[in-house]
């Protein structure tokens, strides 16, 4: 087991100890099936991570980083609904396998659910109740804003004039603030102060913009099998991703309104998320996207060559060299 895996296996352990093991079944079976099933687990060895480069201990991150990590898991089963999506780490999503009222509600759960594991630090005192307060801040603030960038992801479908700034400023607020959290977070429980917690910030941002370009991509070029969600989901919603707003960008009037009459489909064919596919390949949409993610992880590479040298670095730095080659 290599370090990062030793991080991955501890978070696991004690997502297996939630007990989740409770009735009605229709609340919990959904839940442990989505926990129990996999989920590359970032966000929480962010935590750890955060906590680390700020010489802070891991047992007092841990409550955070399964908050954070129940926290994601609940956007993902809202997100699924939101997105029509069917699959999800290599299975069906919850609203396909149950239906949406159980989606729901198991949503529900996981957002309470992590919320009780901030409350164990009042219980536990590892750390002091001031702490406690910013934890809980911090983890409520970026709720809102993942949030406020999911709606602007939906407001995004309908909208015809979205610029890649626009893109910037949703995908921060969706996918990056959850992530940017996850680190501070980290840093708050090893007592960090404003300067360490501001590089903490940057950091998870950079990270996170790059992480959503990535996602984005994948759902194009990425093999279903290994990447568990449905090729062209994002295409078959009609979603304003960085591939489709540099292809739009980038061509002639003819292509511009061939994507948008295909993205405008009601009944997508797989035929027409083909077409779309290649569009984005001959715009150089593809390697454009493949530039700007390898770009935003060099940015947090050199964010992160600004904290003090510890073997959190050397780990947050082996674990950027597998994002940036992933394929799931
Ligand atoms: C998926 O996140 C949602 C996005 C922000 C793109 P992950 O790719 O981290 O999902 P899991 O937890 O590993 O399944
Ligand atoms: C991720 O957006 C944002 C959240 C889950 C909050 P996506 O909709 O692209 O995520 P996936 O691709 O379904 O995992
Ligand atoms: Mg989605
Ligand atoms: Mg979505
Ligand atoms: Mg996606």
């Amino acid at each position: 087991m290599n370090r990062i895996e030793k991080y991955v296996d501890r978070i696991d352990k004690e997502l297996d100890g939630l007990n989740l093991n409770r009735k009605p079944d229709q609340l919990y079976k959904p839940c442990e099936y989505l926990l129990e099933n996999g989920g590359k687990r970032l966000r929480p060895v962010f935590v750890l991570m955060g906590a680390g480069l700020c010489g802070g201990g891991q047992d007092k991150a841990v409550p955070a980083a399964l908050a954070v990590e129940l926290v994601h898991n609940f956007t993902l089963v809202h997100d699924d609904i939101m997105d029509e999506a069917e699959s999800r780490r290599g299975r069906q999503t919850l609203h396909i396998k149950w239906d949406l009222p159980v989606a729901i509600l198991a949503g529900d759960l996981l957002f309470v659910e992590a919320f009780r594991q901030l409350q164990s630090y009042h219980h536990t005192e590892i750390v002091e109740n001031e702490t406690v307060l910013k934890l809980y801040d911090t983890l409520l603030d970026s709720v809102r804003t993942v949030c406020e960038g999911q709606a602007m992801d939906m407001e995004f479908e309908s909208n015809r004039k979205v610029s890649s700034s626009d893109y910037l400023t949703m995908i921060e607020a969706k996918t990056a603030a959850l992530i940017r959290a996850s680190f501070m977070m980290g840093g708050i429980t090893a007592g960090a102060g404003q300067s360490e917690l501001e590089k903490l910030r940057e950091l998870g941002t950079t990270i996170g913009l790059a992480f959503q370009i990535q996602d984005d991509l994948l759902d194009v070029v990425g093999d279903p099998e290994i990447f568990g969600k449905s090729r062209g989901g994002d295409i078959l919603e009609g979603k304003k991703t960085y591939l489709l707003l540099y292809a739009l960008e980038q061509s002639n009037e003819t292509v511009q309104n061939e994507l948008n009459r295909l993205m405008n489909q009601p009944d997508k064919a797989a035929k027409d998320v083909d077409s779309v596919i290649q569009l984005y390949q001959k715009s150089g949409a593809i390697k454009q996207a493949e530039k700007l993610i390898l770009q935003y992880y060099m940015d947090a590479e050199n964010q992160l060559n600004q904290f003090e040298d510890s073997v959190f670095k050397e780990d947050l730095a082996s674990l950027l060299d597998f994002m940036k080659n992933r394929d799931y």
